[in-house]
């Protein structure tokens, strides 16, 4: 192996580091880091080596992350591979020890940096593993990481092994890489919490199931109460509709923009027999507009889901989730009935916890609303998180109960 070369790295890239996080940005030393190499080691303003990078100069925003921070920093690159190995099989330990895994056939093997693993995330979709790269920097170790998977789980067939490229430019990574494969069969169903979802690997970016809120769905099984009546905003495929019915509620609306997301709920009710799909409604339209005609309908609800994309455009400008929620709760408010619950998600790690709720807290006291919070909702079990590293904690809610 070439020599590593040593880099200093910004002032509160040290910081950083050494408080936990583990990317580098670009800035006027990481944008000096030598391009063809793998590996750099940072060090800090006294020229001390404090870690070794796993270098990605073509990442536009991370243009390194930190494999470790264990010194002799030549010695670590060396045994790379089996450190890679070695990290596998801990993630995969940690699963097989989470005991609620078992009430599902979707979760993440390898959740990235809370892993050790920067930039490496693995979803076990039923007999078949998804591997996700938000680095090109993994695409030379593919193999190594197929091979350890198949070690572990000797009954996943190469062809069941799908690999995407995942991040910064969407629009050109949105299947999985080898999606096209002709011996590649790419929909199939999985099982949640006993309800069967289609999934469809070679679609679109997203898969049909969110595995990340697989845990949320399971800790909103208390507050949804048999024969309660349900609202699911910006539904997708439906996931928290058909786990509502499943908990008993005697109706259910489904709201999404998209008809391909609609049909795809319609599918995955017909996948589940013993659910009443005369109990479900489909809306096909925006929320704003669904929100308008059901206030005018003066339908009411004990539980609304709100599940906004981070950001969204209607062509003309940009609204952030987090700006649109005063305008959303209050004609949520206008929906829900008296002791009902409200879920508000955020999905973007660019407001931390503290922030969101203190901008919803302040959205109903301007509303001269009067909720109380009756829990706050995190990525869980499978969906480790890092201290000092919010970017890895994207996702957070709130359940309000209305006084
Ligand atoms: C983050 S996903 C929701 C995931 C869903 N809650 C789940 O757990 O499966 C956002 C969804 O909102 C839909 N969407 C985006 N803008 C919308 C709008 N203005 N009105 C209705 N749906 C919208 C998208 O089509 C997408 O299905």
């Amino acid at each position: 192996m070439n020599k590593i070369p040593e880099c200093l790295i910004h002032p509160v890239s040290i910081k950083l580091i050494r408080s936990g996080h583990p990317w580098i940005t670009p800035d006027s030393f990481s944008n000096r880091f030598p391009r063809q190499s793998e590996f750099i080691i940072a060090t800090d303003d006294r020229k001390r080596p404090m870690a070794l990078l796993m270098h990605d100069p073509y990442h536009k925003n991370v243009k390194a992350r930190v494999w470790s921070t264990k010194f002799p920093f030549d010695r670590e690159a060396q045994h790379f591979t089996a450190s890679i190995q070695g990290r596998l099989d801990l993630a995969f330990e940690k699963r097989f020890q989470e005991a609620a895994l078992k009430e599902r056939e979707n979760y993440y093997l390898v959740f990235g940096e809370a892993d050790q693993l920067p930039g490496l995330f693995v979803l076990k979709l039923k007999d078949r593993v998804l591997i996700q790269f938000y680095t090109q920097f993994w695409n030379r170790y593919k193999s190594i990481i197929q091979t350890t998977i198949q070690e572990v789980f000797p009954e996943i067939k190469d062809e069941n092994i799908w690999f995407q490229l995942r991040g910064e430019t969407r629009e050109l990574q949105k299947l999985p890489l080898n999606s096209n494969d002709t011996d590649r069969r790419d929909e199939f169903h999985l099982q949640e919490f006993g309800l069967q979802y289609l999934i469809r690997l070679g679609s679109s970016y997203d898969h049909g199931l969110y595995t990340d809120m697989s845990s949320i769905r399971h800790s909103l099984k208390k507050f949804i109460a048999k024969d309660s009546s349900v609202l699911n905003l910006f539904s997708y495929t439906g996931a928290f509709s058909l786990w509502a019915m499943k908990l008993g509620a005697s109706n259910v609306t489904s709201v999404d923009l998209s008809p391909k997301y609609i049909e795809w709920l319609q599918q995955n009710l017909g996948l589940n027999p013993d659910l009443n799909s005369a109990q479900h409604q489909a809306l096909t339209m925006s929320v704003d507009d669904a929100l308008e005609k059901l206030i005018v309908e003066e339908k009411k609800f004990d539980f609304i889901i709100c599940d906004p994309p981070s950001s969204s455009s209607d062509g003309e400008k940009r609204t952030s989730a987090i700006k649109a929620y005063k305008d959303l709760i209050r004609k949520m408010d206008k929906v829900l009935n008296p002791q009902g619950r409200l879920v508000l998600f955020l999905n973007t790690h660019q407001v931390t916890n503290q922030k969101f709720e203190k901008t919803i807290q302040e959205n109903l006291a301007e509303l001269k609303l009067n909720y109380k919070l009756a829990m706050r909702l995190s990525l869980g079990q499978d969906c480790p998180t890092l201290k000092g590293f919010p970017e890895g904690s994207y996702l957070k809610g709130l359940v309000l109960e209305k006084l």
